[in-house]
């Protein structure tokens, strides 16, 4: 295992403590949750933990919770988490995060509104002093809308592209049925107000700015594991 991995690892290993038996945990998606996901099902397999289930943000969560043996159930049934365990792709020093290269921030953001707790684990790599710099902001859009939210982002972005797979022929197309745009931004300084303005065009679904909502940062390093409060 690479030291990237080791120190996503380590992350999702410590940010499980914060699971007690009994809880309903929201599943984030991506390779570092995978490895919180994966923790769970071994402590209910050695009965360290009993009764946890998961919801999942992505058939990716939901695969790895099957395979590690976490039981499953829906925001239906429990549309309160006790807690949501998630990665990101930054993470700044007031814990706003810029999440979705994965593709899930839609229901990511879903759960971990619906948490009492999120809890986010990320390798040191992902720790930044501003959002923005060297990486998109990801927006789910309704495929109806896409061209015309790609002008009117274009209009501000540096550059902005419709995310295109790979495995597949033209668009990404999300687990809710949408498309995805990555916009650059360059370094953001106003967070809040670009989140609202993309949310206020019509055809925007969710975006990747998550402010405000991370309670607690996990981050692994080659020394050990940060414990970052909000
Ligand atoms: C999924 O859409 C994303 O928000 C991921 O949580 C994020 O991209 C982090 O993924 P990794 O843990 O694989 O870096």
């Amino acid at each position: 295992m690479s030291w990237v991995e080791e120190t996503k690892r380590r992350a999702a290993l410590e940010a499980v403590k914060e699971v007690r038996s009994g809880f309903v945990v929201g599943l984030g998606s991506g390779s570092t949750a995978a490895y919180a996901i994966q923790a769970l099902g071994e402590a209910l397999r050695s009965g360290v933990l009993q009764d946890v289930m998961g919801v999942p943000t992505s058939y990716q969560a939901a695969s790895v919770a099957l395979e590690a043996g976490l039981p499953l159930t829906t925001l239906d049934e429990n549309p309160r988490l006790d807690v949501a365990i998630d990665g990101a792709d930054q993470v700044d020093a007031s814990l706003n995060l810029i999440k979705g290269g994965g593709g899930a921030l839609t229901r990511e953001k879903v759960v971990a509104s619906a948490a009492d707790r999120y809890v986010v684990v990320v390798d040191e790599g992902k720790l930044v002093e501003v959002l923005g710099v060297g990486q998109v902001v990801p927006v789910e859009v309704l495929p109806f809308a896409s061209a015309f939210v790609l002008r009117r982002v274009g209009e501000r972005a540096r550059s902005v592209h419709l995310r295109v797979g790979s495995g597949k022929v033209g668009p990404v197309v999300t687990d809710n049925g949408n498309f995805l745009l990555d916009a650059d931004f360059g370094p953001i300084e106003e967070a809040g107000e670009l989140e609202a303005w993309l949310r206020s065009i019509p055809g925007v679904v969710e975006t990747g700015l998550f402010l405000g909502l991370a309670d607690i940062v996990y981050v692994g390093t080659r020394k050990g594991v940060r414990r970052l409060v909000k």
